[in-house]
Parts: structure tokens; sequence; C-alpha cells
């Protein structure tokens, strides 16, 4: 029974009728979110993205239209025609633009009708994640759905905006290429016309855009998706979106500048907010000792203080044997958790133990003195010298983890977080962006029994940093640098090398020989032979920038149509099986995997 359009069109969204056309003859179209009947008289509540219109059927306009009215249901797609009166005073709906008034239908057609829908189309849903997300077009008919693919793309338009007028060029880069070198799995895309061969999916564009920097464009960016076979979180899928930057005869400092114009531009326009800048910078170093980590949540104190120097030369085992390994002795004070029950402090412990931490010692601080954990071994000097360090006041709680420098802090920097949220120490409408920088260049590979790079190949060493190279390679500092918003890393990017000969000491600290630095990025290194300008850049997580300006929770909530946490697309259901026929014209076969 639906209709077609015929000659109607919409003069009106749903969103834009207010008092001021009232006696208006408007024509609106769009999806029922409701219907009201009271005695002799039918409420629709009309909706489309721009919101909601009430449409009032009264049957001694028109019965016909009245007996129609009876008809529809839930997500019909109808157009109405009729005229905009005043709402009575009680029914004014002060809440919603259109609140203050209805249209009164002297026409209507059931443009389409709809089955009943598998959850309810409401702001605040029960449905599970799963069903959302394979109903994911009425998942996106929802206000905070919308409102969020709505911010972003006031984002997106946001950032092409400011790249443009700072004399940025957007390039668009393959999504068919070689193999990149960045650590995470490449998706794979076998060649028909090359049999045998494959083409990877971009984890990023960081080769091109190196390229393009030696092609003379010297500022570059690029809104572009990236492919990363990986295990997959809150805050990541196998394809997402970044901002993508290069920039030629640039140094860290020049980075900075731009991109905090950037978050400002983006935080102005799609927020309405000024953010200060410069941002404040930490050392990797310092943001492991002071946070436990290089995502430092700075919306709140509560920072890890690093003790060994304090407690030396005790009779205490534990402290005695994680010296005597090189390890640390770091604490953290807890304000007023001197109360914490028995079952409390033994969670404490089970967090500790669940990050590889041999335990936590809980001391309380009382009379000015420390009780409990290691107290018995400790002078009264020390005892004293401690709390003052920790700026602990009677009735606090002064944890001390003694392991190894990384243990010990990763375990501190949860502990703080744990505390962070249970004490309420965040505020969630603040905003604390922070530099993280000299990250080391390196990191060593327990597994493989070498090192890697942290960052990527490509990231510079600090030139003061570049004899150590091949005497102590764990001690060289790279030129990096991430952004990290209210504890999550929404970029990250360095100064590349752009001399051909370091590259390739660089590749060989890496492990790769010669040949196969030119096997897998000979066409880079063949670039850089042409006149590679200094450059640097930066990516940033689109999809974890917008996440956190929505103050969503998950990376999916922004994202029209993402992946489940195994990778799995719902909807349509990628990934699936393919045609015996297909894969023969590709050459070829699947092979079981063995479990
Ligand atoms: P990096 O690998 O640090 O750097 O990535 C940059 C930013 O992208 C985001 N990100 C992700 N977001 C969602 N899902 C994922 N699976 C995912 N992986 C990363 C993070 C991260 O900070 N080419 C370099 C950048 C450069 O050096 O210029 C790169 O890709 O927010």
């Amino acid at each position: 029974m639906s209709e077609n359009l015929g000659d109607w069109k919409r003069s009106h969204t749903c969103g834009e009728l207010t008092t001021e056309h009232v006696k208006s003859q408007v024509t609106l179209m769009g999806w029922v979110d409701s219907r009201r009947d009271h005695g002799g008289l039918i409420f629709v509540d009309l909706r489309d993205r721009y919101g909601k219109t009430q449409l009032a059927f009264n049957p001694q306009r028109s019965e016909s239209v009245y007996q129609q009215a009876k008809e529809l249901k839930s997500e019909y797609v109808i157009a109405a025609r009729g005229i905009v009166s005043l709402r009575p005073k009680e029914s004014i709906n002060p809440n919603i633009n259109t609140g203050g008034i209805e249209v009164d239908v002297k026409e209507l057609k059931i443009l389409n009708e709809a089955k009943p829908t598998p959850f309810e189309i409401s702001d605040r849903t029960e449905a599970s994640e799963e069903l959302r997300l394979k109903y994911r077009y009425l998942d996106l008919r929802r206000t905070e759905m919308k409102e969020n693919l709505i911010l972003r793309h006031k984002v997106t338009a946001s950032v092409r905006r400011f790249f443009d007028g700072q004399g940025f060029i957007e390039i668009e880069t393959p999504f068919m290429m070689k193999s990149t070198p960045e650590g995470a799995r490449d998706y794979l895309v076998p060649s028909r016309v090359q049999p045998g061969k494959f083409y990877a999916l971009p984890q990023s564009p960081q080769t091109y855009k190196q390229i393009l920097m030696v092609a003379g464009f010297d500022r570059y960016y690029q809104l572009v998706r990236c492919f990363r076979d990986e295990d997959l979180r809150a805050d990541r899928q196998p394809e997402f979106t970044q901002i993508d930057i290069e920039m030629s005869f640039v140094n860290e400092e020049d980075v900075f500048a731009t991109m905090e114009q950037l978050m400002a531009a983006v935080y102005r326009d799609t927020m309405g907010q000024e953010i200060e800048t410069p941002f404040p910078r930490l050392s990797f170093q310092e943001s492991l000792e002071s946070y436990g980590t290089d995502k430092p949540d700075a919306r709140f104190g509560l920072q890890i203080q690093t003790v060994t120097d304090l407690v030396q030369a005790t009779e205490f085992k534990v402290f005695n044997d994680t010296i005597a390994a090189n390890g640390v002795i770091a604490g953290l004070a807890i304000p007023g958790g001197g109360s914490f029950s028995r079952s409390q402090l033994d969670d404490l412990g089970r967090i500790a133990k669940h990050l590889g931490a041999k335990g936590v010692l809980a001391h309380k601080v009382q009379d000015n003195m420390l009780q409990g954990g290691s107290a018995k071994f400790l002078s009264g000097e020390q005892q004293e010298k401690l709390i003052q360090k920790f700026a602990a006041s009677n009735g606090d709680l002064v944890l001390f983890v003694a392991d190894q420098a990384e243990t010990a802090y990763k375990t501190l920097g949860a502990l703080r977080l744990h505390f962070g949220r249970e004490l309420n120490l965040i505020n969630d409408s603040e905003n604390r962006l922070v530099w993280v920088v000299d990250f080391p260049l390196f990191e060593y590979d327990d597994e493989d029994q070498r090192f890697m790079a942290m960052h990527h190949p490509f990231t510079s060493p600090k030139e003061s940093d570049i004899p150590l190279l091949e005497s102590d390679p764990a001690a060289v500092r790279a030129r990096a640098y991430d952004l990290v918003l209210n504890g999550t890393e929404i970029a990250g990017g360095s100064i590349r090398i752009h001399r051909p000969e370091l590259q390739q000491r660089v590749f060989k600290l890496l492990g790769m020989g010669k040949e196969e630095a030119k096997e897998r990025f000979g066409f880079l290194l063949e670039a850089f032979d042409y006149g590679a300008p200094p450059h640097g850049g930066i990516a940033f997580g689109f999809d974890r920038l917008v996440m956190l300006l929505a103050g969503c929770k998950s990376i999916r909530d922004v994202m029209a149509f993402p992946k489940t946490a195994s990778a799995l697309s719902l909807m349509d259901g990628a990934p699936a099986p393919v045609d015996g026929r297909q894969l023969k014209e590709l050459g070829l076969k699947i092979v079981a995997k063995d479990e």
C-alpha cells in the first residue's frame, strides 16, 4: 500500500518549524517515531535526522486522513501535508526546537511500511551491541548515534578547513601497496593478473608520505583509512581512520605548534571550547616514573614517587633483593586510604599480581608514622622522609611496589588509575593534552632476541645519541612524540631520518641486512638518493579523537559500520568464504589450519 512521491516536495525538515511558521502550509517527510491516540485525536511524532515534529490528525478536519493515520505504525515512512499551528499550552515542549507547534495534517501519503523493529529506536537502548551492529541502520536512527556521526563530520570539516588555511595539500595514497614495516600485521589482497603475488592494505601511508616530501610537497595531509590485522580492543579497529600529516624543513617544535593549532581549531569549531596551548611535555621516562605509563591521564594527581634511595640499608629482604637486582622501590599515597578494609587491600594485591608484580606493600599513616607493610624495617627518620616525599597525612595509605622498573611502574600506574576512578578524582569535562617525548628509539624483543623500532624504522635518533647507536642501542633516544588526551594516545609521530647512510645504519641494528633493506624499502632508500629534505610528521587516530570529543567509551560508537572485537561485520557477514571459482582464478587454495 506504499505510494510514490508524485509531485510532493519536502518543504521543511522535521527540525525546523517554530512558532514563526504558524499558518504556513508545509510538507514534511520522515519516519513515524511514535503514534498516540487521544480520544478522537491522533498525534504522530515524525522524525528525520534534523529532529521531530508533532503531526495532529483530527477527524473533524478530514475523516479519511484520520482513518489513514490509524494505520500508522512505528518506523513507517510517510509524507504529510498540512498547516502549522500553535500547540495548546499544556502540550508545549520547551526542550525541542519544534516544541511550540504541531502540523494539522490535511493529506497523508504512506511511502513505505516497516516491520516491527528488533529493538526500540529510542535515545537509551537496552539492546545488545551485537543486535545494534546487525541492524546498524536502525541503530543509526537513534539520536545518540546520529549525533556522533554528525560530530564526526564536523571534526572532518574542521580538520580540512584548518589544513587548507595553513597551505597543506591533501593527497591520496594507494590502498594497494607493498607490505608496510610497522610491526602489526598486514591485510593481504591477492593479485589475479600477477598470480602468487599480493598487495597489502596500508597500515599507514608512512612510506608514501615521506616520498611525497622528496617530491617537494612540503605540507601534506590526508584523512585516510588504515588497516591492521591486530587484536582488537575498545579503542582499536581493523580499519580505522588517521589524520596523516607530513612536513618538510621542520623540527619537533614546528610539528608541535601546528598540531596544537589544529587541536585548538577542532575544539573551537566542534565543541565551542578554547583550549590552552602549548601543551605540557613529559619525557617518556618522566611519564613512566610519575604515571606508570607513556599514556598519562593528567586530569588528576596521585603521582608515583620513586623511593629506592630512601629505603637503602634496611634489614628487609624484599627491598635488599630488589636493589641488588637493579630494581626500584616506588609508591603511591592514597588519600584517606588508611580506612580501607582487609578485602579492599586484598583487591590491591590481586591487581598487582595480575600485572606481574610480586605484590604490594600497604602502610597506614598513623601518628605521623607508617604502620604495617615494611614499616618495622624502617627507621623513624626513614619513615618521616617517606611521609614527606608522598606529602601523606594521617589516615592515608602508602603503597610500595618493589620490582624491576617496568613492572613496578606499570603496576603503580594501574593502581593510580584504579584509585583515580574509585575516589572520583577524574573530572570528565576536563581535557588534558600532553606531549610525551624522548621515547627510546628501540625496544628489545625478548622473544625474538633483537631490537625492534619502538615507533617505526624511519624515526630519527636524537643527534646527540647517534654515536651510541652501535655501542649502546638501548640508550638511544628517538625524535619521536605522542600526543595523549586524558590517558589515551591520540597521535604519534617523529622527525624522520632523511640521510640514506643513517637509515642503513638503523636498518642494520634492526637486524635488516643491506639486501633485505633493499628488498623491503629499496624504493624509499632510492628516493632518498635524490635529495630528501629534512622532514617529520605525525598521525592522529581520528576515530579515537572523535570518541573522546563525543564522550564515548568505544570507537565503535563513532564509526558508522564498525567491526566486532573478533573483526566481524555482523550486518553484511564479512569476512566470508569465497566461491571455488574465484579462488581458482586467483591461484589460491585453502589449507585447513592446524589447531
Ligand atoms: P601509529 O601507529 O602510532 O603511527 O598510529 C597513529 C595513531 O593511530 C591510532 N591508531 C588506531 N586507531 C584505531 N584502531 C587502531 N587499530 C589503531 N592503531 C593506531 C592511534 C595512534 O596514535 N605512520 C605513523 C605516524 C607517523 O609517524 O607519522 C603511525 O601510523 O591513535
